[in-house]
């Protein structure tokens, strides 16, 4: 009988998160014929996206040390796919979740959130996910018995998670063949945790991180940070170099994946993916060859409704 690693048994939906599959991508940077680009399919965790395995981290972590208990309620400033991850998390868990978000997010966010039994508070839409997390701030601030509060941004298990999970898998499934990695930073935890692990590895492995060009962006997900609250758990002196991507970039990126590799993703993956590609050609030119990892951070259909309006009026 043959056995997969996705046919396996699984007691809990915990248990599902992790050990997503790595695409080789064949047709999506032609200038770059030596180069090898793997994009990791963090779509396929439960929750649809890479914030699976830092949201089971987080709350793992703070139920074995007793920062979580059954009596407290789970906040946090989340623009979308941590608050889906909490609240699926929650629901498996029978942990209650409060979520607060820019009013302006998704609808398909806030319905996805609500189905689990996510309770939501509405931050500024102008102010963007920094005024989400002010506002959360305030609020646990009022009430600290009743709250626990992950806090995505600081909390050292978001890059454990990518430092135990997504960096070792990627070695587990590349071993040595790995020469580039490259991610956008959101929280960063991504970015921190799989770089942390791939720089320690025998051969050496460059680490490229993507951010938006433009401080005001359409890539949902992604932070530029000399315009943000800088996350504490960010350390800039991790990456090897910082890839700028425009928001157009990103978007065509993704429209293309879509086409040319049946991969139906988010503007994030779009950018990742974009970088990807800068940087296969670049190998190409100066190195004839290597091995380029990067990730899907979600699917494109939770971007659906607004994507036209957006595009249109917006950037
Ligand atoms: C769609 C999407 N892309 C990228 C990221 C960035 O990941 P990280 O927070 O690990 O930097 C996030 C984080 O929320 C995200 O939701």
């Amino acid at each position: 009988m043959i056995r997969t690693a996705r046919s396996r048994r699984l007691s809990s939906i915990l248990d599902a998160v992790g050990n997503t599959p790595l695409l080789k991508l064949e047709r999506i940077a032609p200038q770059a014929p030596d180069v090898e680009l793997y994009l990791k399919l963090e779509f396929a965790n439960p929750g649809g996206s890479v914030k699976d395995r830092p949201a089971k981290r987080m709350i793992e972590d703070a139920l074995a040390d007793g920062r979580l208990t059954s009596d407290k309620i789970l906040i946090d400033s989340t623009s979308g796919n941590t608050g889906v991850a909490y609240s699926m998390i929650g629901a498996a868990l029978g942990i209650r979740v409060h979520l607060v978000m820019p009013k302006n997010v998704t609808k398909a966010r806030k319905d996805i959130t609500q189905a689990f039994g996510t309770e939501l508070i509405f931050s500024d839409p102008m102010e963007g996910s920094d005024g989400a997390i002010r506002l959360v701030k305030k609020i646990v601030e009022q009430e600290p018995e009743r709250y626990f509060y992950p806090d995505q941004y600081s909390n050292p298990s978001n890059p454990l998670a990518h430092y135990h999970g997504t960096a070792a898998e990627i070695l587990d499934a590349l071993g040595d063949k790995i020469t580039h990695f490259v991610t956008g930073l959101g929280t960063s935890g991504t970015m921190m945790g799989t770089t942390r692990r791939l720089h320690e590895h025998t051969r050496s492995i460059y680490c490229v991180a993507v951010e938006p060009a433009e401080a005001l962006h359409g890539l949902e997900g992604l932070k530029h940070m000399a315009s943000s609250i800088v996350p504490p758990i960010y350390d800039a002196d991790l990456p090897d170099e910082i890839l700028p991507i425009g928001t157009e970039a990103g978007w065509d990126m993704s429209d293309k994946l879509a086409a040319v590799e049946g991969l139906n993703v988010g503007h994030s993956t779009g950018a990742n993916v974009a970088g990807a590609v800068t940087l296969a050609e670049r190998i190409q030119k100066q190195h004839g060859g290597g091995c380029v990892v990067t990730i899907a951070c979600d699917r494109g259909d939770r971007y659906c409704a607004p994507l036209k309006w957006e595009r249109r009026y917006v950037w």
